[in-house]
């Protein structure tokens, strides 16, 4: 955003005719349309509501352009996730398509149906980097890795901001949680968070600059505590790196409560205590708790704020109010009816759906012949059209959904599927139920030629607040999967969830098992049609899948220590059972790889990657280095491999990761066809934080890695001078 001088000299103008009482106010965010709030609004003490909408807000709007005394317009927001009714696969998915396209695409269409219905804000991308499945969250962000998650949450910025963030049907986005929310101990929300700064700042904060330097309009403050200083209250992050260094002019929001929230952290004494850190720090507008408008007079009366601070508050306020144009078209004038559910919204969700579904195993049964007689289709996953919406959908229809019931009997015909959920529900050891329970599943996979089970996390066990200790498919759903294996019938698991889970047992029950995540309005379509060959699946793994919830925090661009385990490590030492062979960094009861490793995904054809070449070995500080490799399609059908680069920096003067993602292309190719793919790093790409805290490319050896996933993939090496 590059500041407007008309803009500047708007916010001049107003804040000179604001008294003190009308400043404050605008520093105030109510949730909903609580009791008294059009006095409120009146009286100028609020500048934004979130969770209204349609003619509430409308009126509400009202009441402040037309009955307070400045008219300053409300600024709405609301959690527009993934979707506003039109509900996109949950913000994981979409980073499974490693294509940024998608993420744009979703965020514009639920930009467009969101300002439809009167909304100038979401907050939303969250780009909080998750090591630990455990955390229920992980599901809202981009995985792991922090280049992968920065391009898709300015891929987002751009979808829901365009290039005019006044345009009718463009909102404001809101980055958040910063920062280190996703390191959260144990993987418990809310919880606390030690992170050095030079991990920060390598793996934390990066995809936050890349949702700055994509414009984003604002920035949200997380719950966490940061080496012990909540994120909400912390001046160091939210002044010295946001501001200072970084620049940011726009408007820091709290989240829910959290100015208050350092009360329970132990952080703050009082309300009045915690509005004074909160505004130190930074925090512009607090969400839902009232300690700004109840504590912030009496605190610049003590000299313990001055008035600049709260100017410089809401000038970032009214800033964004502008820029969005609500004082020229504070009312909202789009008709929704001709925006929600649009079919090139529903198009582009089906999109979105079909290209993050991972195709983890497959052993030759899929696609599904379009010839094939029956088919099962069982588990409670198959027809549950809120669960296949994942988390945070508050304005999103069950009804809307799709699902792959009804997908594969429009495409197959009612009479070739036989349809047996085999449970109530994903969370249920009620084998017997719904009609028939885990029987009539078998019953209906002895009446067919395969069997479909659609299984994993229901809804509820993702999101907020929603962290589990165990990552396995819940209640007796595994029970219903080793009991269609015993028939003999090939059978393709669909697993739907909002997280990486431990698939050990479920691999072992299945042929083949596609990964949906929870894929939205239009998921059962894009399922449908990966299934009957009509795509090819072409997602890839943006979080690490561990074989053991014991092996978590597991992922890929770790650390190497000092005895990194050899591929073929043994399982269980073969030494004697005191002195166990193996003195290195692995586990006795379970293999220390990852199920599956970071980026990986298999496609219905086959690809080979060959002749990796580098257009240097030597590369001097300040250059560039291209590296190409041939890919094939060795297979028999049209696919799209996702090309990934990664980098090794050898030696440095802190221990660095053994991989690092640094690009990555979705290539499509026919049967047979071959194509030269190739990455240009430039040693500023190769950049890291020292001890100094200063962003450094050292000289030194490093690896390149042209590959499919994390774990793979062709290996060449060159080497940084100095100049
Ligand atoms: C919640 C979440 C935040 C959300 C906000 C408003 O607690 O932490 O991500 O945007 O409150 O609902």
């Amino acid at each position: 955003m590059t500041p407007s001088p008309t803009i500047e000299a708007r916010i001049d103008d107003l804040l000179a005719q604001m008294t003190l009482d009308e400043k404050i106010g605008q520093m105030w965010q109510i949730s909903g349309k609580i009791d008294g709030a059009e006095e409120t609004i009146r009286r100028g003490g609020v500048g934004s509501f979130l969770n209204v909408e349609g003619d509430v807000a409308h009126e509400l709007q009202r009441i402040a352009v037309e009955e307070s005394r400045l008219g300053i317009p409300l600024i709405y927001g609301r959690d527009v996730i993934h979707g506003f009714r039109t509900i996109f696969p949950i913000p994981l998915g979409q980073a499974a398509s490693f294509n940024p396209d998608i993420a744009r695409e979703g965020a514009r269409v639920a930009a467009r149906e969101a300002a439809a219905a009167g909304l100038h804000w979401t907050f939303t991308p969250m780009v909080d980097i998750a090591r630990d499945p455990r955390w229920g969250r992980i599901a809202e962000g981009g995985g792991e890795d922090p280049y992968l998650t920065g391009r898709i949450g300015a891929a987002m910025v751009e979808g829901f901001q365009g290039d005019d963030l006044s345009h009718p049907e463009r909102i404001a986005a809101c980055v958040k949680h910063f920062v280190g929310y996703g390191a959260t101990e144990g993987g418990r929300d809310y919880n606390t968070t030690y992170i050095p700064e030079t991990l920060l700042r390598d793996i934390y904060l990066p995809p936050f600059k890349a949702c700055i330097d994509a414009g984003v309009a604002t920035l949200m403050s997380a719950f966490n505590d940061l080496n012990g200083v909540p994120a909400s209250g912390n001046a160091r992050t939210l002044r010295e790196i946001l501001r200072d260094e970084w620049g940011f002019d726009g408007m820091v929001v709290s989240d829910w409560n959290s100015v208050l929230e350092m009360i329970p952290h132990g952080f703050a004494a009082d309300a009045k205590d915690a509005a004074a850190l909160g505004v130190l720090a930074g925090v512009d507008m607090e969400m839902v708790g009232d300690g700004y408008v109840k504590h912030i007079a009496a605190l610049l009366d003590e000299g313990l704020l001055s008035l600049e601070m709260i100017d410089d508050a809401v000038r970032n306020i009214l800033r964004l109010k502008m820029r969005l144009g609500l004082f020229e078209r504070p009312y909202n004038d789009l008709d929704p009816s001709a925006m929600l559910l649009a079919p090139d919204h529903l198009s582009a969700a089906q999109r979105a759906a079909e290209e993050s579904c991972v195709l983890l195993k497959n052993e030759g049964t899929l696609p599904l012949s379009p010839t094939i007689s029956k088919v099962a289709v069982v588990g409670p996953l198959a027809d549950a059209p809120q669960d296949q919406l994942g988390c945070w959908v508050f304005d999103g229809h069950a009804e809307d959904s799709h699902t792959p019931l009804a997908a594969l009997r429009a495409a197959l015909g009612a009479e070739r599927v036989i349809y047996a959920p085999g449970l109530p529900h994903a969370r249920s050891y009620d084998e017997g139920s719904p009609a028939g329970g885990i029987a009539a599943a078998i019953d209906a996979t002895n009446q067919a030629d395969v069997v479909i089970a659609f299984v994993g996390e229901d809804a509820l066990l993702s999101g907020e607040a929603h962290c589990r200790a165990f990552l396995d498919i819940p209640g007796a759903q595994q029970r219903l999967l080793d009991a269609l294996k015993a028939t003999g019938k090939p059978v393709i698991a669909v697993v739907m969830a909002g997280r990486s889970l431990a698939l050990g047992p479920v691999l072992s029950a299945v042929n083949a098992l596609l990964f949906a995540w929870h894929p939205g309005t239009m998921g059962g379509p894009a399922i449908a049609d990966l299934l009957l060959g009509k795509a090819s699946p072409s997602g890839r793994l943006p979080v690490t899948f561990p074989r053991a919830v014991g092996q978590v925090p597991l992922y890929y661009n770790q650390k190497p220590g000092a005895r990194p385990a050899p591929a073929d490590a043994p399982i269980v030492p073969t030494g004697t059972p005191l002195d166990p062979s193996g003195f290195v960094t692995c586990y006795l009861d379970v293999d220390h790889r990852p199920q599956f490793p970071f980026g990986f995904g298999l496609t219905y054809s086959s690809f080979e990657y060959s002749n990796l070449r580098l257009s240097t070995q030597e590369l001097a500080m300040g250059e560039s280095i291209t590296a190409i490799v041939t890919l094939t399609n060795t297979g028999e059908r049209t696919a799209t491999e996702v090309v990934q680069l990664y980098v090794r920096d050898l030696v440095g003067s802190l221990t660095r990761p053994v991989r690092e993602l640094k690009g990555f292309q979705r290539v499509e190719l026919a049967a047979g066809e071959q194509t030269e793919v190739r990455f240009t790093l430039h040693t500023d790409d190769l950049a890291f934080h020292n001890a100094a805290l200063q962003l450094v490319t050292e000289p030194g050896d490093f690896h390149l890695w042209i590959a499919p996933d994390a774990g793979s993939g062709l290996r060449a090496e060159f080497t940084v001078v100095k100049k």
